[in-house]
């Protein structure tokens, strides 16, 4: 097989990037080693920026986005067992969605299965060869045959634990991280929200974050320790640990229920630079990692795949070749603001060292800084939102 550009992986990053590209009239195929059904499933974030909103809608995609998203003007935050509102709207005049990450794929895959364009799930022993000569390879078995597809580009979109980036020699990346001394433990429940908008929570057992996926379905996430296995956390452990991190403030209630799904992920941040090497492309995922407190990782994966899909454009409408060689400097910039704010936000939230009490003073007087100038509150309320794109 032959293709313009071959993506490795069907997450948001793979996805909108071959939408895009296709709209542009670039021809791509795209390899997924899961099935259809597992990545329509897998339960993820679900925070849309914006601007990926906008570009879903812009581009096509964005039908049932409209009419199913919740519309958020702004966000509580919580803490010494008192609501603070930022008001993104009247701040920057923009907000955010909540849209399921799954819900997202569903309709990316739906419109690229009936475009007929190229989608292959349940791909194995998938591998990429020949990045630095003029036409590099993927290749893969799909029910039981073996495939080759040779690419003009790839695109690596395979996310933090995909052959991509492992397959670049080790001595031509620079790897830049940090691990955090706890995880999430998130729970899917059947139980109306607390408050209309997400409420971060800031407490003397921890952080919590009270989000949602339907009016009725409640998506709540509690601090806990790095290592801990979910088998520890029986449901009245967790409702019991989010009552107590929530409680406070006149009339407050956090309503129970059916606890439908349960989870813990581990926290990073994580970037490698350059996002390139040779004739591949990293975008996502497989390039960086954000601790999800900001809600950046999908919308980061997003802007990559704009920034890239433009580039490629421009290469085969005019053969200028300059925006795909400055794709991982025009990304990497927005990686890094990305990363310090997911950085921050973790930092004001989260609690590292239950014994240090000049942390928690910090913290409180950052959080009473945040909720009372409006000069700090514009500054989380245009990175949560969605910073400008730059494109080059
Ligand atoms: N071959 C083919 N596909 C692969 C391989 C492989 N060897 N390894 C992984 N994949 C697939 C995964 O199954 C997944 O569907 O690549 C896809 C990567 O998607 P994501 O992990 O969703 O990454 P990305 O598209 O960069 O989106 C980032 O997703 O993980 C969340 O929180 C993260 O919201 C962020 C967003
Ligand atoms: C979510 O709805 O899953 C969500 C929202 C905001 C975050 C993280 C996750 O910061």
């Amino acid at each position: 097989m032959r293709t313009q550009i071959g993506i490795i992986g069907a997450g948001p990053a793979g996805l909108v990037l071959a939408h895009l590209l296709h709209l542009e009239g670039i021809d791509a195929i795209v390899i997924e080693d899961k099935s259809r059904h597992y990545i329509e499933h897998r339960l993820r974030a679900g925070l849309l920026e914006q601007g990926s909103a906008d570009l879903l809608i812009e581009t096509g995609v964005g039908a049932r986005l409209q009419k199913e998203r919740m519309y958020h003007k702004g966000i509580y935050l919580k803490f010494n067992g008192r609501l603070h509102r930022i008001d993104f709207e009247a701040l920057v005049g923009q907000g955010v969605m909540i849209y399921a990450q799954q819900e997202v794929i569903k309709d990316l895959v739906a419109a690229r299965l009936e475009a007929g364009l190229p989608l292959y799930f349940e791909a194995g022993d998938v591998a990429v060869s020949d990045l630095k000569g003029a036409r590099p390879k993927i290749r893969f078995t799909h029910q039981g045959k073996k495939q080759e597809i040779e690419c003009d580009y790839i695109a690596g979109c395979d996310g933090f634990h995909g052959i991509c980036r492992p397959s670049i020699p080790a001595g031509d990346l620079q790897l830049f991280d940090r691990d955090y001394p706890f995880a999430w433990l998130g729970i899917l429940a059947e139980a109306p929200q607390a408050k209309e908008e997400l409420v971060y929570t800031h407490s003397e057992r921890g952080f919590a974050l009270l989000t949602m996926r339907t009016p009725e379905l409640s998506r709540l996430y509690l601090q806990c320790p790095r290592h801990d296995d979910i088998a520890a956390w029986p449901d009245e452990r967790i409702w019991e640990e989010l009552r107590a991190r929530t409680a406070g403030g006149e009339g407050w209630h956090l309503p129970e229920g059916p606890i439908v799904q349960k989870g813990i992920t581990p926290m990073r941040s994580f970037v490698v630079e350059p996002m390139q090497y040779g004739r591949m492309f990293l975008a996502g995922d497989s390039a960086h990692i954000v601790p999800p407190t900001g809600a950046k990782g999908m919308n980061l994966a997003i802007a990559d795949v704009r920034v890239l899909a433009r580039a490629l454009a421009a290469f085969y409408k005019s053969g200028r070749s300059d925006l795909l060689e400055n794709y991982s400097r025009t990304v990497l910039r927005r990686v890094w603001k990305v990363q310090r704010f997911s950085w921050w936000m973790t930092h004001l939230t989260h609690l590292y060292d239950s014994d240090n009490q000049f942390d928690r003073r910090r913290q409180l007087a950052e959080l009473d800084y945040v909720t009372g100038s409006r000069a700090a509150a514009l500054t989380l309320a245009e990175n949560y939102v969605g910073l400008p794109m730059e494109w080059e």
